[in-house]
């Protein structure tokens, strides 16, 4: 018989935080009448979603039961199980709250590049244990998972293993508060579609976007807060997705009838969507101008369009091009990447210097599109107007076991550069820039959690997010749970002008 036993349950958030929730789940083998039970009286049947893998030809089976019509600022107590679970007696239970509604406080944490507490996998790291425990240490309504989930697509012929020991690990955390993600380039997978994302999009219901490219990109609002999500893979220039560098061919399992694949084949997205994704975002963010309930903007990627860590990717063109322009025309407030391992906070930016880049090996002249800030220093009480410019927070020391803690330096001037890659590369950014935008770096630790509180502000007065970034001083050496105070900032501005 089958084991349907539910295993790596998480919930998710649906088109509406506050009535509506997503549980999914996976089991060894195929359970038979998958489902979740509500306050121990409700019953709602799972959908099941399956694929296989395509280099191991394992069939991964998982089950999502939509809640929807919930109440708002809710505990909804749920169990999962099947008829063939082999817990039916005693089936998994916890609860999850659901977001309020209109203008209330709340809090939400994020962190990139989380991987696995499997250190058998390539980039696992047991840090990735202490970093679950962080988010529940923080206690958010919800958690944004910045991209590069667990680097199954280093792992060729165990990836869905991999998924699994990450869908184990974050389960602790992720079954009692929405974990919202979004693509990275270590979720593109060979033999798994056609884009890679097989085994993502199968895991995670995430809300719609009606688009040909359901959950690679969508918005959810919680309390003023618009959040957008993004796939920079669509837009970036780097080639970093699957890439086998040989010198053997990959040989997929016979059972797949997939062919071998070549070393020096890589999948390269960009350009994807073909426009698609970029059009829907300028929709999304010019209803959301329209929409006198939304204070805040907050765009979550995986890739960096300001970032100027030494050895790790850097600043990528494209996504400055594509995207920059709108979040400066429609005002977004704050960007959350991951990717590089580390730390980066910017000072608010609006529009770009043309022509002030250098080309990494000849030194010509260069158009990086450098990200100009529009204040290099706090208001004289302490906060930002993010009205005037976007802040942009690298948070890519989840748990991986490559953190990054050094960041580029003009050896003439001594002031901050920036790697920044203009066109399609595997082997590192062609470009460099003064990092003119750079306002904080961390450099004792690459490990560690941001935390964001939202303060909807008496009527009549201003609105604020208090952002602190916590680290784990000395995870290089030994994994550690604890999390201290690294950065405190403070973005405050007047609530949506149509409301007031
Ligand atoms: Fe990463
Ligand atoms: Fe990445």
């Amino acid at each position: 018989m089958n084991d349907g036993t539910p295993e790596q349950i998480h919930v998710t958030w649906g088109e509406d935080p506050s009535s509506s929730v997503c549980i999914s789940w996976a089991s060894p083998g195929e359970a038979e009448n998958p489902r979740a039970i509500i306050r121990n009286a409700t019953v709602i049947r799972a959908v099941l979603r399956t694929y296989t893998d395509g280099i191991n030809g394992q069939t991964v089976y998982t089950y999502h039961a939509k809640l929807e019509g919930l109440e708002p600022d809710a505990l909804i107590e749920y169990q999962v199980t099947a008829d063939n679970d082999r817990n039916r007696a005693h089936p998994f239970s916890a609860a999850v709250r659901t977001a309020p509604r209109g203008r209330a406080a709340f809090r939400w944490t994020s962190y990139g590049d989380l991987s696995t507490p499997v250190t058998g996998w390539v980039l696992s790291s047991p840090q990735s244990r202490f970093a679950v425990q962080a988010v529940e240490r923080f206690d958010p309504l919800f958690h944004l998972l910045n991209g590069d989930l667990c680097y199954a697509n280093l792992n060729f012929t165990a990836q869905p293993e991999v998924w699994a020991d990450f869908g184990r690990n974050v389960q602790v955390s992720a079954a009692w508060r929405p974990w919202m993600p979004c693509p990275g380039n270590h979720e593109i997978e060979f033999g798994n579609g056609p884009l890679g994302y097989a085994s993502y999009l199968t895991r995670y219901s995430l809300p719609g976007n009606d688009t040909p490219f359901p959950g690679l990109w969508y918005h959810f609002q919680v309390g003023s807060v618009l959040f957008i999500s993004l796939c920079a893979d669509d837009v970036i220039y780097q080639d970093s997705g699957a890439f086998l560098a040989g010198p053997h061919p990959l040989v997929p399992a016979p059972c797949t009838g997939n062919a071998p694949i070549q070393p020096g084949t890589s999948i390269y997205n960009h350009g994807y969507s073909g426009g698609a994704q970029t059009r829907w975002l300028e929709e999304t963010l010019a209803r959301a101008a329209d929409d006198a309930s939304i204070d805040w903007i907050v765009v979550q990627m995986h890739q960096d369009a300001l970032s100027s860590s030494k050895y790790g990717n850097g600043s990528d063109k494209g996504i400055r091009e594509a995207w920059l322009p709108l979040f400066d025309r429609y005002g977004v407030d704050l960007v959350v990447c991951g990717h590089d391992h580390d730390y980066e906070r910017s000072w608010p930016v609006r529009g770009c210097n043309r022509h002030v880049g250098r080309d990494a090996q000849s030194g010509a002249v260069v158009d990086t599109c450098q990200p100009q800030p529009v204040m290099t220093a706090e208001q004289p009480d302490g906060s930002f107007d993010t009205g005037h410019g976007t802040i942009h927070l690298i948070l890519g020391g989840g748990g991986s076991s490559s953190p990054l803690r050094a960041y580029g330096v003009d050896p003439v001037s001594g002031r901050p550069q920036a790697k920044v890659i203009t066109k399609r590369t595997r082997q590192g950014a062609d470009a460099l820039e003064e990092a003119i935008w750079s306002a904080r770096r961390d450099t004792e630790t690459g490990y560690g959690i941001a935390v964001f509180d939202v303060d909807p502000g008496a009527p009549g007065d201003k609105t604020s997010i208090t952002i602190r970034y916590y680290h784990a001083v000395g995870a290089e050496r030994m994994p550690t749970p604890d999390y201290e105070l690294f950065d405190t900032i403070v973005l405050a501005k007047k609530p949506h002008q149509k409301s007031i």
